[in-house]
């Protein structure tokens, strides 16, 4: 979901819609505003899109004080009942919030006893209820009163038709972020809302609330006691958030990995010495060599990359390596060792199950570092240390730009954990020259892209698709069938190569066409006898593959992509699958930076 609040001179209802147009990626099933004007809270709601919300709105709305949600559903159907902003029976309280209330059904119980008519089935509306009944004399003490009644995550945003003079904002596990302007301020769950209005930014932590006027804003805790926080620049330009002129964010961000690339590793390699500089990471050489172990953190795509990554780290540091899901880590009473190495790993720096992983480790004591793109972001703060992926802003729902990044990122984590061990220099300088190699070998794929919408045909037709791979592209298979499945809306399954002919080979014929991972390794021939076996039971193969890999007699359509050094094909070979996969989906005429169903970043559990 996405929080957006002006306050200031200028009109508010432009300004709220254009900031939740940016931040349509985080929710897109439902959007509404509320303004404060000469008539008291105007609200207006819809279930949809913003586009339909801005057609939805009077011509007349004014008014220099609003709040502005765009929701994915949790508690309730997307109806515009259960759209916020919601608003407390008087009309004085508007509330918009991100996260989840646990306690909701205990509070509605109450208000219910205590007399008031709940009109949605959301968990935020008690919170318009307890804030309106509080009797505080003002409205930030009825804020810290209401939130302290509630259980749960949050990030909230609150206006009062008898304050109109103010935005109150707290946060608990949900992003919030206050936009310093001249005589003018913005509240924004994310940065992309914020990026077009001012570059000075204050990052609310978990637990802060903040009384938002035109001309300043106040930060301050439960008790009343002010945490003074301080504006920080941002670096990200608002032309970084613009289609600039492609048809979809996911093609242009495809388009954007060379020069994603090229960020990620500067500054950061030693060619003399064949290693990786990391300085972000806080660890010195010695702590490098005392780990005797890395898990990784992630969900998503992500987590995906964590696996790619795992890969990597036992090939070139010999050290065990594993990737987990971090939603399944959570809550599984993890055991935490001192001598472990934690990786999280995260686009945005704010999904809650990665953040709470984080929070798990260190409770538990546990060391943990951060491979994360949004600057400034839950997961990147809260770690011991990390490395920004560089990948600039990433709108389209499915990662391409920050997953490749997040691969490079393991890539330099492994040179950097090998090269304390037994990595020879020679076999570092290897690995630095290929990581330099990487932009052009991308850019080569991406340019090759007709070649692969001509496949994208068959997988579109099909009702299901295998990804197979093995060993290192194993994972390269499971990303490939999460894009495909996230956009196509087709069912796709990432099996073992190997494993296939120990039972999903059942359902192969004409209708279920294999993209299979077929490296220039040690392991090619023995894929090539998986794809024969395809073969024989009629069913259709796509390999994604290197040049000199010798197909013999077998004739399925091949799409070859550059090789780098072994240890490092997975990021290459990942590239054609995102093509093939927005390919796919434009065909079937598919909402592509906006999948149904699914939000860019879930900041609830
Ligand atoms: C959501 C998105 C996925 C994404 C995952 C992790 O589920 O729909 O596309 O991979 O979150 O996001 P993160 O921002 O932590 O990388």
């Amino acid at each position: 979901c996405g929080i957006v609040g002006y306050i200031g001179g200028q009109n508010a209802a432009p300004i709220l819609i254009e900031g939740l147009t940016r931040l349509e990626y985080r929710g897109y099933d439902s959007a509404g505003i509320s303004v404060l004007g000469g008539k008291g809270a105007q609200v207006h709601r819809i279930v949809g899109r913003v586009r339909n919300l801005t057609a939805a709105l009077p011509k007349r709305l004014a008014g220099k004080v609003g709040i502005g949600h765009t929701r994915w559903a949790t508690h309730g159907p997307a109806t515009e009942a259960n759209a916020h902003p919601h608003v407390s029976e008087d009309g004085r309280i508007s509330v918009v919030h991100n996260g989840i209330i646990d306690n909701a059904d205990a509070l509605r119980e109450q208000l219910t006893q205590a007399g008031v008519t709940l009109s949605s089935e959301t968990d935020t509306e008690v919170l318009a209820h307890l804030i309106a009944r509080s009797g505080a004399k003002t409205l930030e003490d009825a804020v810290v009163e209401a939130v302290s009644r509630v259980t749960g995550t949050y990030a909230i945003a609150v206006t009062d038709t008898e304050h109109p003079d103010r935005v109150v904002v707290a946060r608990n596990g949900s992003p919030l972020i206050i936009g310093v302007g001249d005589r003018e301020m913005f509240v924004a769950s994310d940065l992309s809302a914020l990026v077009r209005h001012t570059s000075q930014v204050v990052h609310l932590d978990d637990g802060e609330f903040a009384s938002v006027s035109a001309t300043g804003y106040r930060t301050f805790t439960v008790d009343e006691s002010d945490t003074g926080k301080a504006a920080t620049a941002i670096d990200i330009q608002a032309d970084d958030l613009d289609l600039g002129g492609h048809q979809h964010y996911m093609y242009k961000e495809i388009q954007e990995q060379p020069e994603c690339l090229e960020r990620m590793i500067r500054g950061r390699l030693d060619d003399r010495f064949g290693v990786s500089r990391l300085d972000g990471l806080n660890l010195t050489p010695r702590d490098l060599r005392g780990f005797a172990r890395v898990k990784i953190l992630g969900c998503g795509s992500a987590y995906y990359a964590g696996q790619i990554g795992a890969t990597m780290i036992e090939d070139l540091a010999r050290v065990p390596a594993d990737a987990e899901a971090a939603s399944e880590f959570r809550y599984r009473n993890p055991i935490i060792e001192a001598d472990t190495l934690y990786i999280a790993v995260s686009q945005s720096g704010e999904t809650a199950d990665t953040a709470f992983a984080v929070e798990e480790v260190k409770r538990k004591g546990g060391r943990v570092v951060g491979l994360v793109n949004v600057v400034g972001s839950t997961i990147a703060r809260a770690c011991d240390g990390g490395l920004y992926l560089h990948a600039g802003p990433e709108i389209a729902v499915a990662s391409t730009k920050a997953l490749t990044n997040m691969a490079v990122g393991f890539a330099m984590i492994a040179l950097a954990l090998g090269r304390v061990r037994d990595l020879s220099n020679a076999d570092g300088q290897r690995i630095v020259a290929a990581l330099r190699a990487l932009p052009k070998q991308v850019a080569a794929i991406v340019e090759a892209e007709s070649q692969i919408a001509e496949h994208a045909k068959i997988c579109a037709d099909a009702r299901s698709l295998f990804f197979i791979g093995r060993v290192r592209g194993f994972p390269v298979a499971r990303e490939g069938a999460q894009k495909f499945k996230e956009i196509s809306y087709r069912h796709a399954e990432a099996y073992q190569t190997s494993e296939l002919k120990h039972g999903p080979l059942a359902l192969i014929d004409e209708e279920l066409p294999t993209v299979a991972i077929v490296p220039s390794d040690d392991l090619a021939d023995r894929n090539l006898a998986a794809m024969q076996q395809i073969k024989a039971r009629k069913g259709q193969v796509l390999a994604i593959t290197h040049d000199d890999v010798d197909f013999g007699d077998l004739d399925v359509p091949r799409f070859v992509v550059p090789r780098s050094e072994p240890e490092l094909d997975p990021i290459l070979l990942t590239i054609p699958l995102q093509l093939l996969a927005y390919h796919a989906a434009l065909i079937l005429g598919h909402d592509i930076d906006k999948p149904r169903n699914l939000a860019k970043s879930v900041t609830v559990e």
